[in-house]
């Protein structure tokens, strides 16, 4: 068989893998194995050109791990992607996807991985960005780490929600209100040894330092780990498919039409690690 390789797409993030298709996915055995460990080096994986279904999706995540359950049916195990509601009944919560973010911050345990697989597109916008947090975290000065490593900060759905809705009815601010926040530190000490920044939308303020102040610590940090140069902007086209660890990368859709077809498939690989 031939040699899979991944090959990187920016200095920091994102790698495409070469040499695997839909029987491959399913039949190598020790694929599993060498995607996990690629990922954690490379913190997005793309594949291009495998149009899975989604029972292939489903039956490719288990192999990484515990996928989480969304619904009913015949494919629980996906959430689809898409700002159409006749898709997705909770399609208005997704325009939260256009900014920073890390997925689950509001849970104990955050994913360790998402999965998308596209199957549609949209006609213009609709890229997803990624940015390494563990590289934002790694490249900053050692003095602003030490600070950094004695901070905590408060996420909730609230603070993510008002980035898009600066005058929330009642009724949208308690449903907001009813996710309880939650508390961790601004540095993640993985179990592996690695550091990174958790940063994103959920991030609300500093905890013991003046609201304003510590906003703009968080903005001006998150802006840093952003930058274009340390972002990888996947162009997706129908067919591709794409990892992202959600323990060291941001990432977020480029806006796209809330009328576009854009139709992402996407599997939940359950969290393993708190953040501490
Ligand atoms: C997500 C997400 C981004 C996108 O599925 O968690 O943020 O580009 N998606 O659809
Ligand atoms: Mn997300």
């Amino acid at each position: 068989m031939a040699v899979i390789t991944a090959e990187s797409l920016s200095s920091t993030v994102g790698a495409e893998v070469i040499g695997v298709d839909v029987d491959r996915l399913l039949s190598d055995e020790t694929l599993p194995a060498w995607t996990l460990e690629v990922l954690e080096a490379h913190g997005a994986l793309v594949f291009r050109d495998l149009h899975i279904d989604d029972a292939t999706q489903i039956a490719f995540s288990k192999k990484l791990g515990r996928v989480e359950v969304f619904g009913r049916g015949e494919n629980p195990e996906i959430f689809r992607v898409t700002l159409d509601p006749a898709k997705n009944p909770v399609a208005e919560y997704l325009k939260g996807t256009f900014d920073w973010h890390i997925d689950g911050c509001t849970d104990d345990v955050p994913i360790v991985a998402t999965i998308l697989s596209a199957h549609a597109v949209a006609a213009t916008g609709g890229e997803t960005e990624f940015a390494s947090t563990y590289a934002a975290f790694d490249d900053l000065p050692e003095e602003e780490q030490e600070r950094c490593l004695s901070m905590r900060v408060v996420h909730s759905l609230e603070a993510a929600q008002r980035l898009g809705n600066d005058d929330p009815s009642p009724k949208e601010l308690a449903i907001w209100r009813s996710r309880p926040a939650k508390e961790h530190p601004l540095v993640w000490t993985h179990a592996s040894g690695r550091r990174s920044l958790v940063l994103g939308a959920t991030a609300s303020h500093i905890v013991g330092m003046d609201i304003d102040e510590g906003r703009a610590v968080l903005d001006d940090l998150l802006v840093r780990s952003t930058t274009p140069e340390r972002v990888y902007q996947h162009h997706w086209n129908v067919g591709d498919m794409v990892i992202w660890d959600n323990r060291g990368v941001l990432h977020r859709a480029c806006p796209y039409d809330a009328i576009s077809a854009r139709d992402m498939h996407r599997t939940t690989l359950h969290g393993d690690e708190v953040i501490r």
